[in-house]
């Protein structure tokens, strides 16, 4: 026992999340290099290739194929073994990369000191603080001109309403970008450029050395006193509480491509990150070390292979250790098994595995039985984790059959593929599913949709994309309880449209956020979810 507890003691289980471009692949080599997984920059993934629009299916095959190799890394740092959790970029952008969040147990924010928070990563943070995961930040790019750092912390502050405590503080940006000052030590830690090479030359002067004006300027030196005061006096005080319920980030600045500022971003980050997490069951929680392995399925890739047969199920180990030839209960089917094939992704490689431990992610290879939030534990002790839950689509279209008569073929289609996770579909309530509102999250998705029902259910279809944006689970009983003719008399906008989904469910779409506050306003005591985790 004291191996495993060992093993899982130095698990650390993270997802990168970022807008595109900000700079998160680049620190994940980075970070791949320092633990020795690959030699040299530029061998993750052919990011230039996995970016551009993805108008034909070849190109969508391979970019399942990208996110398959590149979801979960594993790798060794000093005594810890690290398991990074991708979310994909815009293009390929779906609600797979929202479900990836929930197997993390806590966030590396990268943020573009030029741009500040955007749009994906609002999103992106928006699911992380669902279950209150730690959330570290690195501001990057600071070797490009870049804003004003303690308006850059306002920012993430008051948009994504999280604290902050730097942890080190930019002297200067761009060209005049001289290095950090590490808060704790109280020492500088200067810039050189190096082209991204593994170790990064640097010269350490104390806050209060006499030639520091000399080695950063007498501009930068008199406007780091300045800061520093200000840090000192008024910024909020560390707190590894705050920091482990992801009420306080602590922030790194750096630059991942001149390869400044990684290494000691990822030795904190590591310190003060948590070993696997606890989760929730239905009676109680599952703690991490308990020797009894148990698991949930977060993610399953269908692979374009008409035999539809070729699919993978990833889950994230909870508890205890896998043994490759363990018997295990699939607890929704009651059912014991042997998960076949399992798999690790290492960069690049996938291996096939006989052990892993709570905090890893595996793949298996799934015979179709496996559904997203599924379970898996030992027999003797069975326990059944929270549900994922099902995010909001932003995108959404009217689809039917071109030929009225594959109506059957069509109504299976959607529905396994929804089943699968990898859309959702919903209906007009009393019209059934015979033509279907299908939700996204990303578009990338209604692509994958339209080329699986052609190939493995021989229906082409007729899609009309739709004008709503934002969707929301009725949740007040008050309203539901009167079924579909108090529903139909809420007072709404003329568009936005009520809907239900496969598990009956009532919803309602809106294309813009105003329509939404309208309806909240419009009808007392309207509740309305985000999330749902029915
Ligand atoms: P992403 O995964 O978040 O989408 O970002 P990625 O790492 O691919 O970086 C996006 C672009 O930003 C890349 O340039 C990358 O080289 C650059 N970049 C990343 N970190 C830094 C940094 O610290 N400083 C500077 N100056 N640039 C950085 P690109 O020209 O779009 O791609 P490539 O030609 O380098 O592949």
């Amino acid at each position: 026992m004291n191996d495993i507890r060992h093993e899982i003691e130095r698990r650390r289980t993270f997802a990168i999340i970022s807008h595109p471009d900000a700079g998160k692949t680049t620190l994940t080599e980075k970070f791949l290099l320092y633990g020795g997984a690959i030699a040299m920059a530029g061998a993750v993934k052919g990011k230039k290739n996995a970016r551009h629009a993805m108008s034909d299916w070849m190109e969508i095959e391979k970019q399942r194929g990208i996110s398959v190799t590149s979801s979960v890394m594993q790798f060794n740092y000093k005594d810890y073994c690290i398991n990074i959790l991708d979310t994909p970029g815009h293009q390929d952008f779906s609600e797979d990369t929202y479900r990836t969040l929930m197997a993390a147990d806590s966030a590396v924010m990268v943020i573009d000191a030029a741009k500040g928070v955007e749009n994906q990563t609002r999103k992106l943070f928006k699911v992380c603080t669902l279950r209150n995961i730690p959330i570290f930040t690195f501001i990057n790019k600071m070797d490009r001109e870049a804003r004003n750092p303690f308006e850059l912390l306002e920012e993430i502050e008051n948009e994504l309403g999280i604290k902050t405590y730097p942890v080190n503080w930019p002297i200067g940006s761009g060209k005049e970008f001289k290095g950090v000052y590490d808060r704790e030590h109280r020492h500088i830690i200067s810039f050189e450029a190096n082209g991204g090479s593994k170790e990064v030359e640097k010269i350490e002067a104390d806050l209060n050395d006499e030639n520091l004006a000399e080695l950063i300027g007498n501009t930068n030196y008199n406007t780091l006193r300045e800061d520093v005061e200000l840090l000192d006096g008024a910024s909020e005080e560390f707190n590894a509480e705050l920091v482990n319920t992801g009420k306080l980030s602590p922030v790194f600045f750096g630059s991942a491509l001149t390869n400044f500022g990684v290494e000691p971003f990822l030795e904190n980050f590591l310190k003060m990150t948590t070993p696997p997490l606890p989760r929730m069951t239905a009676d109680g929680v599952v703690d991490p070390f308990d020797e009894d392995f148990s698991a949930f399925v977060f993610k399953i890739q269908a692979n374009m292979n008409k035999a539809h047969r070729d699919r993978i199920a990833f889950m994230r180990i909870v508890s205890g250790k896998f043994d490759k030839d363990m018997e295990v209960l699939h607890v929704r089917n009651n059912r014991t098994m042997r998960l076949s094939q399992p798999q690790q992704l290492m960069a690049n490689d996938r291996e096939v595995i006989s052990e892993a431990y709570a905090g890893d992610i595996i793949g298996v290879f799934d015979p179709g039985v496996f559904s997203i939030g599924d379970t898996l534990c030992m027999p003797k002790k069975k326990v059944m984790f929270e549900g994922i839950p099902t995010f909001a689509p932003e995108h959404f279209a009217r689809v039917r059959p071109k030929d009225t008569l594959k109506r059957k073929q069509f109504i299976k289609g959607t529905t396994q593929i929804a089943q699968e996770g990898a859309i959702q579909i919903f209906s007009e309530p009393q019209t059934g599913f015979e033509e279907v509102i299908v939700g996204v999250v990303g578009v990338l998705q209604f692509e994958v949709l339209e080329y699986r029902l052609k190939n493995e259910y021989n229906v082409d279809i007729i899609r009309e994309d739709l004008s709503y944006e934002y969707i929301r689970w009725i949740t007040s009983e008050k309203h539901l309880a009167g079924g579909l003719d108090e529903l139909q008399k809420l007072v709404l906008t003329s568009d936005t449209k009520l809907i239900q989904d496969v598990k009956d469910n009532y919803l309602l779409i809106f294309t813009s956020e105003w329509n939404i506050k309208w309806a909240l306003d419009k009808n007392d005591g309207l509740e309305l979810a985000e999330f749902n985790r029915n």
